[in-house]
């Protein structure tokens, strides 16, 4: 069964003066049938309150819910064909398993034979590989095996969407790999939409055909595991993703380039095309402020004279004022009016205009003034640079200086942590345990095979 969101909201009133809570924040997503898609996201995020509302236990504020082509948003829970299984298995204590698994066929009208549940209790005990232990108590079980009841009883109905919220948290370690795998695989052998709710990044990685990323009740990014973990859409999702986690630090971009600690790291132009305008205000005034005496009017022509030259045609304004003045500039290469151009093209454009109107401009002061004007554009701009643990690699003319602090070895890898030049942010790097000889100095060269660029503001860049 298809499960589709559209433009979904819960706002939770503020109760006694305190703030309204906007749990949900309008959320477009469809998940296709038979896919186990995993809901991830810190604590609060609203993964919880997105899993209510599709259940029924919460009405929506906004928005609406389909199951296929149905509008389901104002049916009740019992009524949409839903299986729940929540964190703490929530059996009945004083019922067995096999009594735990039929209780939501009791209610079923009309109503079923008891052989008919039995049976079915029976197919779901063995489906979830439970099937051992039909008159045991809950306290007799793991807890693995109370989840494993707990889905089971969550299946009897056989519903058309399965809702697991953080269903492993209760588990150590080895069970919750354990019933990780089979939640998976009876995915897998009933085929039933589900929606695997996790805080946990490495969970919903491994269990998922795709991830939904959220964060302040709203949808960061939806995709493939792997693809997301390799294309984060923005750094909240790069940072969330990974362990360990993503290195992040300052870089700058300059003049359209990339840097670490002043080292050059990428050439790639980082500025769009035709971004700085040469017509606009901003230039004019910035160049008045290094001299430039001409008017406003008189800049601009030049601007819009690249543009009429090329198309051949010339304003009733343009002419008026070339006859007033002889001297109109040279220029030798027409431009497309927001084409981009070189520092060095925009750089002889200003000192020859400037060199008309009798102003003689040092070409540093043009500089300056380009300088200024990028940052004031914010085009000139700190950033984060940001590379995975496992990118790295050893090289001595790797633009990334590492004081190495601590080596330790994690299974087959070797494990750095240091720091980075002249940054504060600790720095961890893995690399294979064969290059463990290469570690002799406290100081090394690293590169990186593959890294990520983002506005501090998050947004991702490259
Ligand atoms: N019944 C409720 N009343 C008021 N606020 C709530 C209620 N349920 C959840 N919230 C708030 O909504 C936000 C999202 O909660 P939740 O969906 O439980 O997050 P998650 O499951 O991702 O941890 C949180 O800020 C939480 O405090
Ligand atoms: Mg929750």
């Amino acid at each position: 069964m298809e499960v589709k969101l559209e433009n979904l909201s819960k706002v939770f009133p503020g109760t006694k003066g305190r703030p309204s809570t906007t749990a949900v924040d309008h959320m477009n997503l469809t998940i296709p049938d038979g896919q186990l898609v995993g809901l991830l996201g810190p604590s609060g995020c609203g993964k919880s309150t997105t899993l209510y509302m599709i259940s029924g236990l919460h009405k929506p504020t906004e928005g609406k819910i389909f199951f296929g082509d149905q509008d389901v948003t104002n049916v009740p829970p019992e009524k949409r064909g839903i299986g729940l299984v929540f964190q703490n298995y929530a059996l009945y204590p004083h019922l067995t398993v096999k009594q735990n698994i039929m209780f939501p066929l009791e209610n079923i009208r009309p109503k079923m034979s008891k052989p008919e549940m039995v049976a079915i209790a029976n197919e779901m005990a063995k489906l979830v590989d439970i099937d051992r232990y039909m008159d045991r108590k809950p306290k007799e079980l793991s807890g693995g095996q109370q989840q494993r009841v707990a889905i089971a009883r969550a299946l009897a109905k056989k519903p058309q969407v399965l809702l697991l919220d953080e269903p492993l948290s209760n588990l150590d370690a080895r069970l919750r790999l354990q019933t990780r795998e089979e939640i998976k695989r009876i995915q897998r052998e009933t085929g039933i939409t589900t929606i695997f709710v996790t805080h946990d990044q490495e969970e919903a990685m491994s269990i998922s055909d795709f991830i939904v990323v959220m964060k302040f009740g709203e949808i960061q990014q939806i995709g493939k595991p792997q693809d997301v973990y390799d294309e984060p859409a923005n750094l909240f999702v790069a940072k969330f993703l990974g362990s360990p986690a993503i290195n992040v630090f300052d870089g700058l971009i300059k003049n359209n380039r990339l840097y670490l600690n002043d080292k050059l790291v990428s050439n790639a132009g980082f500025v769009g095309k035709g971004e700085l305008d040469l017509g606009s205000e901003d230039t004019y005034r910035v160049f008045t402020e290094k001299g430039f005496k001409g008017n406003y009017n008189d800049y601009l022509r030049i601007v819009y004279h690249f543009d009429e030259q090329n198309q051949n045609e010339e304003t009733e304004k343009d002419k008026s004022s070339k006859d007033k003045k002889n001297d109109e500039p040279k220029i030798e290469k027409v431009y497309d009016k927001g084409e981009a151009i070189t520092d060095r093209e925009f750089q002889n454009i200003i000192l020859e205009r400037m060199e008309l109107e009798g102003q003689k401009l040092q070409k540093l002061e043009v500089e300056e003034g380009l300088e200024k004007l990028r940052e004031d554009n914010g085009l000139n701009r700190i950033v984060k640079i940001a590379v995975r643990p496992e990118c790295f690699e050893i090289d001595e003319k790797g633009k990334i200086p590492v004081d190495i602090k601590n080596i330790e070895h994690i299974g087959r890898d070797v494990s750095i942590v240091g720091n980075i030049s002249n940054q504060d942010n600790h720095v961890r790097i893995l690399i294979p345990s064969e290059l463990r000889s290469q570690l002799t100095t406290d100081q090394l060269y690293f590169s990186a095979k593959k890294y990520y660029v983002f506005e501090t503001s998050g947004k991702r860049l490259k």
